[in-house]
């Protein structure tokens, strides 16, 4: 029987070239690379570009590792909660930049965004189009107070993308689950112009219970259960929040992707950047099920069982 699922063939990053330390913020200000590491696990960011340049540069390997064109392209899914101008859509600029067909859209759902983008372009397959791009580009440095020590340390900018294709015998989006809870904006939020207002200990508390409870949501869908996900790739906020989910779902660390010591928090980018990486170190075998788990300013959550199956 023939149906419409969807697989991810390829997947791309960006990350700008200006590394910034720990050391560089204590030269600066009252903070220290002790009080960083250990509250945080992030140890460097990097800071620059913009997010339609990184976007296009991570979609651009994309489709490379997909072996595509970018005519082949029937949509294109923008994840970003810093787009570059208010009005088009920061997506009108990657489509030109790297020549997609079709249609393009930017989607807003802060940190959950990625997921979020992920699941709607698994409908889209649904409805008719064979091939997405889908990209999470952010620069939240430009929406930081780099005064502010409790913000400033933990947000950096990058890029990461893949390609979710038509897969005519199983769907290997196994399961997924979208929520936001919008009594929680006032915990995080950030106004037209203005940086990044953030109550770092609420917004910790309220991650923690939003993954455990949205990654049982679908691993019960998908009828697995934790033993059975072989990686878990968590948005990149902070590795305490990432530690004490997945100690709750029992979850080992040594299956979870983590690169947010070398990137800190970037948003919409930072799952699909955990995904190339552990990609690329070899972590991921045909058939492993894996566990997307995303969290953010709404509160957003969104989460999704993927078989991995690049061909
Ligand atoms: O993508 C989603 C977005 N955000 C998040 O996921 C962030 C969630 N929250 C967190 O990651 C943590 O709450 C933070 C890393 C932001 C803060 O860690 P914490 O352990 O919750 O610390 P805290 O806010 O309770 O602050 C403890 C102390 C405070 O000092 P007092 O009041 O105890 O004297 C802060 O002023 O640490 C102080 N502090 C700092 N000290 C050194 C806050 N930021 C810094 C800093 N360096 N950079």
């Amino acid at each position: 029987m023939t149906i419409r699922g969807s697989h991810i063939t390829g997947w791309g990053t960006a990350l700008p070239d200006q590394v910034v330390t720990n050391a560089d913020f204590e030269a600066r200000l009252d903070t220290s690379d002790t009080w960083i590491t250990e509250r945080t696990g992030i140890k460097e960011r990097r800071f620059g570009g913009t997010t339609a340049s990184l976007a296009a540069e991570a979609g651009k390997m994309a489709l490379e590792s997909a072996g595509l064109l970018p005519s082949d392209i029937e949509l294109l899914i923008l994840s970003t909660t810093t787009p570059d101008l208010t009005t088009p859509a920061t997506s009108s600029i990657v489509q030109n930049t790297i020549g997609t067909r079709g249609g393009a859209f930017d989607l807003n759902a802060a940190c959950a965004g990625f997921v979020y983008a992920m699941v709607v372009a698994g409908g889209m397959v649904k409805m008719g189009a064979n091939r997405v791009l889908v990209i999470g580009s952010d620069t939240l440095s430009k929406i930081t107070d780099q005064n502010d020590r409790s913000t400033a340390v933990l947000f950096g900018d990058g890029a990461g993308a893949i390609v979710v294709e038509l897969d005519p015998t199983e769907d290997k989006i196994l399961s997924y689950d979208l929520g936001v809870d919008g009594s929680a904006v006032p915990i995080l939020y950030c106004n037209h112009g203005g940086y990044m207002t953030m109550e770092g200990r609420e917004v910790f508390k309220k991650a923690v219970r939003v993954m455990v409870e949205s990654s049982r949501n679908v691993l019960e869908s998908a009828k697995l259960t934790s033993d059975d996900i072989a990686l878990v790739v968590p948005h990149q906020a902070n590795l305490r929040i990432i530690e004490a989910a997945n100690q709750r779902l029992g979850i080992p660390m040594d299956k979870t992707a983590i690169v947010l010591d070398k990137t800190g928090n970037t948003s919409s980018a930072s799952i699909p950047l955990a995904l190339a990486d552990a990609a690329e170190k070899g972590k991921l075998k045909e058939g492993d099920n894996v566990l997307f788990c995303g969290f953010g300013a709404g509160m957003t959550w969104s989460s999704a069982v993927v078989r991995w199956s690049k061909s």
